[in-house]
């Protein structure tokens, strides 16, 4: 009896998909932009800089006009445009003056150790790679030195970055071979500058998935460090160069999720507010707290100085997601962070491109849905901000 529908195999099916997706992904990303075109990164109006330095407009319209801070570009109709290197210059300046020390100059103390934060949920699409590049430029323009790692597959957040993760790291590499079990590379082998000033990139790649295949049989042959520790020891080569080191994880509890959590000190959840992911996030902190158990146990590093929930695509008018919203706050209190990160079409938007809000020029937007969007992740940052500030004890 015919259902009106025609029998397939499924692998070839699949393949024929596989490789219409890719050639249409190829000739998207030729368009959005050439080839060989590194991504570029924009100049900041007077009102931004003055925002990211912690300034008012008026007086670093001072600082210009006494001299104080080297002239800048101008545009033909004399606004001044601000470059992020600019903004490190002023910064330096601006802080031989300054009354309390590491007012513009907020990284790492002698002392202080690196920040390393993860962002994490085994939910696929809650967030994890868009709210860890927000927070990578955000520090960055804040003057952080930051290095951003990338250790999903997916390598989204390598794409973001203006790299193709397939073919721009077949001589020096990716995460995965820093890490692997044998003759793993130096870390410093791996690290590309990025266009973003300030923010360095660990690139990922396919390899990734090695990873977790190669470990249960490292694990029988006691091959050191352990699985849970790969990831922290090779930091230690590079992490004097950084106030902050972001990791972007995979949507699943692996062994790359746990030596990424071994090696971090505070850890961000992604959550969409609604019941389903909820209900999927509650499995996840379970099966977390399995794991980390038998990790902690073999003498894995569970000290962390924050863990915080980060609610994302949040609808205010929506009544169901302020319940769900509600529900969070009273469950975990002051573990939720107190801004969350709004759905907005720019942001959405900007993803299309291969950008982030941080990148797109205002102009392209809507104007209130860009700014509702920029303060909703300001206020996010800031806070992430302020946690590494007291992680550092001040
Ligand atoms: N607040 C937001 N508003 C609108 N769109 C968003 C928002 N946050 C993320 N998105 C979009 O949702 C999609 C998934 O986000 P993202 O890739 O950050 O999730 P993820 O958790 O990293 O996914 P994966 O689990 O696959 O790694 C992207 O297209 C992104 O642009
Ligand atoms: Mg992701």
């Amino acid at each position: 009896m015919s259902n009106g529908l025609e029998q397939f195999k499924i692998n070839t099916r699949i393949r024929e998909n596989a490789e219409d997706l890719s050639a249409a992904l190829q000739s998207h990303m030729l368009k959005v932009f050439a080839p060989d075109a590194r991504k570029e990164m924009r100049r900041f109006s007077a009102g931004e800089a003055a925002d990211m330095l912690g300034i008012s407009g008026s007086f670093l319209r001072k600082l210009h006009f006494d001299e104080k801070i080297p002239d800048v570009e101008s545009t033909s109709g004399g606004r001044r445009l601000y470059s992020a290197t600019d903004l490190l210059d002023m910064r330096v300046i601006l802080e031989k003056s300054a009354k309390t020390p590491g007012t513009y100059l907020r990284g790492r103390r002698d002392g202080d150790k690196v920040q390393v934060l993860s962002f994490l949920n085994f939910k696929g699409g809650s967030g994890k790679t868009t709210s860890a590049i927000h927070t990578a430029q955000r520090l960055a323009l804040k003057g952080y030195r930051v290095l951003a790692v990338d250790i999903d597959p997916q390598a989204s957040l390598t794409t973001l970055f203006g790299y193709r993760p397939e073919l721009d790291f077949l001589e020096s590499g990716t995460i995965y071979d820093a890490i692997r079990y044998e003759d793993p590379l130096p870390f410093s082998q791996i690290v590309q500058k990025t266009f973003f000033t300030g923010i360095d990139l660990a690139p990922g790649g396919l390899l990734l998935q090695e990873f977790e295949h190669e470990t249960p049989q490292a694990l029988r042959a006691n091959i050191q460090p352990p699985f849970y520790a790969r990831l922290a020891t090779a930091l230690q080569e590079v992490e004097a160069d950084y106030d902050v080191i972001i990791f972007d994880c995979p949507p699943q509890l692996g062994y790359l999720t746990m030596s990424a959590l071994c090696a971090s000190t505070g850890v961000l959840i992604t959550i969409v507010p609604n019941m389903l992911d909820v209900a999927s996030m509650s499995q996840f902190l379970q099966m977390s707290a399995d794991l980390l158990d038998v990790v902690s146990n073999a003498g894995a590093n569970m000290e962390f100085d924050f863990l915080r929930f980060l609610i994302n695509r949040y609808e205010p008018n929506d009544g169901p997601q302020q319940q769900v919203v509600a529900f969070l706050r009273q469950l975990f209190g002051g573990e939720v962070m107190i801004s969350p990160m709004l759905k907005s079409t720019a942001i959405s938007d900007a993803g299309l491109t291969q950008q982030t809000i941080y990148e797109v020029e205002r102009s392209q937007f809507h104007r209130n849905t860009y700014d509702r969007a920029l303060d909703s992740l300001n206020l996010v940052n800031d806070e992430i901000e302020l946690l590494l500030q007291q992680a550092w004890g001040r």
